[in-house]
């Protein structure tokens, strides 16, 4: 084995680099660590790199975490942060960028050797994370980390380290680009590395580290997450708000979550002249929702925010504060009124007939999606393309795929001229825009909605749980005791309770509400709102989480000279092109009218065990390459294959034990059916694209990767899409499925459930137009239903 360069081996424990306290002014966390700016790359003296790594300690010095940033120039292939300072036998955590995303892995060397694999660390990526053309930024939380142990050699036992409460040597490896390929498989966390070109050590200041702010860092930096706030007003309450309200003072139907599923419920409901309360966590988003943070400054004129403009959309990913992410779970979610509505991509494909197949788990009488579509569709009608003037902007990637597709077999259509055409089929992207402006159902439902006497909406208001005698839904519990009286919304006697807070968010307050698996309700036991449970002898056990779906998706990346990369969408938020910035203001057109994506196609694949996926590609300008040789960054594009409708991979969400949602299995290619139908799709849909298409290039994967294996060393951890359904499904039969076919919650009188996690398998197509026809579908069911007020 190739031995290493002896780091500190050969030096003695001096504290070469200089410890400093520094705040971080993108997302206002303050760390103590190193920072470095305008070092010279020790092999290339024309190049330099920056680097900073710090860390923030909780106040509680028993802790076995922390919360860290490293940031370092483009040119630092990988950096490696050592919790111990000398190479071998300490806890050392890498990093390398992935195209768009993050590859982490924590090791340790036995000796000056490459690090193996080293188990037991939870490292979970923060949300301010990011990336721009010039630097990378991975924010993380280190969980189980001042603890290692190694086996001497000869030993019989290990020997454990800890690391220091107040002041630790530590010590940082990087590689920059100028050696060679410093990572094998980029996608991979378990990638060979090439040995660092440089390090350093330093004393960390431990103590100095800590900040009463940490779960602050961890909440996101704005609020605070209300589960880990103590409720006593609550408390005194439980037990005397479980008997109905005969006052004036209930509600027909309480809507917990304004989403795409809870808006259309809410505002169908109070069409049918019900009392309706709408209950939403977050504030204001769209300029129409009352909206009036996050206007860029070159659109002040106009007072729209970063949910209104279209073209924004990569920069909502990128913002130095992104307050409007859902702090409490490890997935991406919008938590402000809209939901995901508000905050995604807004790719608009209704529902095709076959989505709604026994097969797929749809029950019978859910089979035509027809009537809910058009109901849908009258409300919010797709715009192709989006901007208002009629033109198609920014379309090189449009033209250069469109020449190869149609090539390839597959037609060119009006992508939802017919939903039900979904095979061997390519087109320009639909959207829910309206003038240039995001529309969806805060510009529709939600307006109808707040124009009635009988509905009301309340934001800022988190919903614990709902208050309940066994199967009998009394209430919701909330954190909101100035409009509700203690915090508490109550039903009308034969009212009902809808929960749309989508897969992750519905799925935590069945938990809270003592209804799920016996796992997760122990998780909530042990919480911090343990008092809230019900009685266990009220337990309703529930496959709440399981069964969960979400596309696999494999993104490649290409250059052509007819591409424009759009600077890779870096400086639309603070410095766009001025002609597109000045004639979106001026008319709502152009560039920004759109967001990213301009191409998608579709094409169905049947494999080996004679189920029939579809597989949908999605592309738009610019991309990172993973890979080292040279390209025209200004020329990239990025091309998304996702495995849609027919995916019969599972997995399955939950909380941990603070209660944050996370993924429990994986859901993706869980069986292998799924990746070999997705590697024949691509396979057959990249054919022959280079002599298709003269000058294209493909740089991610690199040249002599093959589909196979590029697919097949995929980090699980780029792979999800945000289209998460399933976790609350839909059946026949309460150990498989969560909800009935009427949308009610299994073992209860009046609990119901309208939002993704009812959809029983993975959409055709990105999944919003979906939960809406659902929630279209649903809501007529529900109010048909008898016994309800
Ligand atoms: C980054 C991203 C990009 C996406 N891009 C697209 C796209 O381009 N096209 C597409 O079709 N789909 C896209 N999606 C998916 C789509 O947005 C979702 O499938 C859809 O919004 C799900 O609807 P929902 O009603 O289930 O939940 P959501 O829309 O997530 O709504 C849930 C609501 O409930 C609220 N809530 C949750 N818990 C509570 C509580 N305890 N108390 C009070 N309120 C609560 C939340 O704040 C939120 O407003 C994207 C998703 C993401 C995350
Ligand atoms: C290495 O990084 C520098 C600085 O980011 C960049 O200019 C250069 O093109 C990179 N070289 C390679 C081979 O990627
Ligand atoms: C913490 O990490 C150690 C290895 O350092 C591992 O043995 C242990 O199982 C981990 N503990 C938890 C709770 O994950
Ligand atoms: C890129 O990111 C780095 C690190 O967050 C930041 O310092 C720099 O200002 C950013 N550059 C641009 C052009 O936004
Ligand atoms: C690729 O090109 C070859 C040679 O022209 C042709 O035989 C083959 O059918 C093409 N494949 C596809 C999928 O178009
Ligand atoms: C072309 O596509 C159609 C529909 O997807 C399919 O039936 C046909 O077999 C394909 N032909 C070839 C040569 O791939
Ligand atoms: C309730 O929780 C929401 C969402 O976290 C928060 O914005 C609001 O301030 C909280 N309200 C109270 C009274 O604490
Ligand atoms: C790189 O791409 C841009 C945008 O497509 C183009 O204008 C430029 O000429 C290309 N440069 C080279 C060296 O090919
Ligand atoms: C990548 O995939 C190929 C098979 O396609 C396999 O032989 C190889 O070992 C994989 N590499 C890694 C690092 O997993
Ligand atoms: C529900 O499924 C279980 C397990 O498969 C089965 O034993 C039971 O009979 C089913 N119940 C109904 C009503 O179909």
């Amino acid at each position: 084995m190739k031995l290493w360069l002896a780091l500190a081996g050969l030096l003695p424990f001096i504290e070469n680099a200089l410890a400093v306290n520094y705040c971080d002014p993108q997302n206002s966390f303050c760390f103590t660590g190193i920072q470095k700016f305008g070092l010279t790359d020790p092999q290339n003296s024309a190049a330099t790199f920056d680097l900073s790594i710090g860390a923030a300690y909780p106040t509680d010095t028993t802790s076995t975490e922390f919360i860290g940033e490293i940031v370092a120039t483009r040119n630092v292939v990988w950096a490696g942060y050592d919790f111990g300072g000398a190479m071998s036998n300490n806890l050392m955590l890498l990093v390398w960028t992935n195209g768009n995303n993050f590859v982490s892995s924590t090791r340790m060397a036995s000796g000056y050797v490459p690090p193996s694999l080293y188990a037991g660390p939870i490292i979970t990526q923060l949300p301010s994370s990011m990336m721009n053309a010039t630097h990378w930024k991975f924010v993380y939380r280190c969980q189980n980390c001042t603890q290692w142990s190694y086996r001497p050699s000869g030993a019989s036992t290990p020997t454990t380290v800890t690391m220091s409460t107040t002041s630790q040597v530590q010590s940082y490896g990087i590689c920059l680009n100028s050696t060679s390929a410093c990572v094998a498989t980029p996608s991979s966390p378990t990638s060979s590395i090439q040995q660092h070109s440089y390090f350093d050590l330093w004393g960390q200041d431990v103590t100095g580290g800590r900040t009463s702010a940490y779960s602050s860092y961890l909440s996101g930096t704005v609020t605070s997450i209300s589960v880990t706030v103590p409720i006593t007003s609550t408390r005194t309450s439980t037990t005397t708000s479980v008997t109905p309200t005969t006052s004036g003072t209930g509600y027909d139907y309480i809507v917990v979550g304004g989403g795409a599923g809870g808006i259309i419920a809410a505002d169908r409901l109070s069409e049918a002249g019900k009392k309706v309360l709408l209950l939403e966590r977050g504030g204001p988003s769209t300029k129409e929702t009352g909206g009036t943070r996050e206007v860029p400054t070159w659109a002040r004129s106009t007072g729209l925010t970063r949910f209104d403009i279209p073209g924004l959309f990569e920069n909502m990913f990128a913002g130095s504060n992104p307050w409007w992410w859902c702090s409490d779970m490890t997935v991406l979610g919008g938590c402000l009124i809209g939901g995901g509505t508000v905050i995604n991509g807004m790719l608009y494909f209704p529902p095709p007939n076959m989505e709604f197949a026994a097969n797929l788990g749809w029950p019978s009488e859910w089979r035509d999606p027809t009537a809910a579509v058009t109901k849908l569709f009258a409300r919010l009608p797709s715009r192709t393309p989006p901007s208002p003037d009629g033109k198609y902007y920014l379309d090189q990637v449009y033209t250069v795929l469109s020449t190869h597709f149609s090539k390839n077999n597959y037609s060119e259509v009006v992508i939802n001229d017919d939903r039900d055409r979904k095979d061997g089929v390519y087109g320009h992207p639909a959207y829910n825009f309206n003038n240039g402006i995001r529309s969806g159902v805060t510009h529709t439902y939600l307006q109808t909605a707040k124009a009635r006497s009988n509905f009301r909406l309340l934001m800022y208001t988190y919903a614990y749980n709902v208050v309940r005698n066994g199967p009998t839904i009394t209430g919701v519990r909330t954190n909101n005791t100035i409009d509700l009286p203690n915090g508490i919304a109550n039903l009308t006697p034969k009212g009902r309770v809808i929960l749309s807070g989508g897969v992750y968010g519905t799925a935590r307050m069945l938990f809270t509400s003592g209804i799920g698996p016996a796992d997760m309700l122990s998780q909530v036991s042990k919480s911090s709102v343990a008092n809230l449970l019900p009685p266990s002898s009220q337990y309703i056990d529930l496959p709440v989480g399981y069964y969960v779906s979400d596309n696999p998706s494999i993104n490649f990346v290409f250059t052509h000279p007819s591409v424009d990369a759009y600077d890779n969408w870096q400086s639309i938020w603070s410095n766009p092109r001025t002609a597109d910035a000045n004639q979106y203001v001026a008319s709502q057109t152009g560039v920004f009218a759109s967001s990213s994506h301009h191409f998608v196609s579709w094409k169905a694949i049947t494999g080996a065990d004679k189920v029939t996926r579809y597989l949908q590609g999605m592309a738009r300008p610019g991309g990172y390459a993973s890979g080292f040789g040279s390209y025209n960054a200004s020329a990239t594009f990025s091309l998304t294959f996702y495995l849609s409708l027919g995916v019969t991979s599972r997995g399955r969400i939950g909380i941990n034990s603070d209660l944050r949602g996370v993924p429990l299995v994986q859901p993706w290619f869980q069986d292998t059916n799924d990746k070999t139908a997705m590697i024949s799709g691509i396979t057959q849909a990249l054919a022959n694209i280079s002599t298709n298409v003269p000058g294209i290039q493909m740089i991610t994967p690199p040249s002599g990767t093959s589909i196979q294996s590029y697919v097949d060393n995929y980090s699980k951890a780029s792979m999800g899409s945000n289209h998460w359904v399933g976790s609350t499904r839909i059946g026949a039969n309460s150990s498989t499925a969560v909800v009935d076919t009427n949308c009610k919650v299994f073992n209860t009188d009046n609990l119901f459930i309208l939002d993704a996690g009812i959809i029983p398998s993975q959409p055709m197509s990105n999944t919003h137009a979906a939960v809406m026809t659902i929630a279209e579908m649903g809501v007529t069911r529900i109010l048909a239903l008898a016994g309800g007020p």
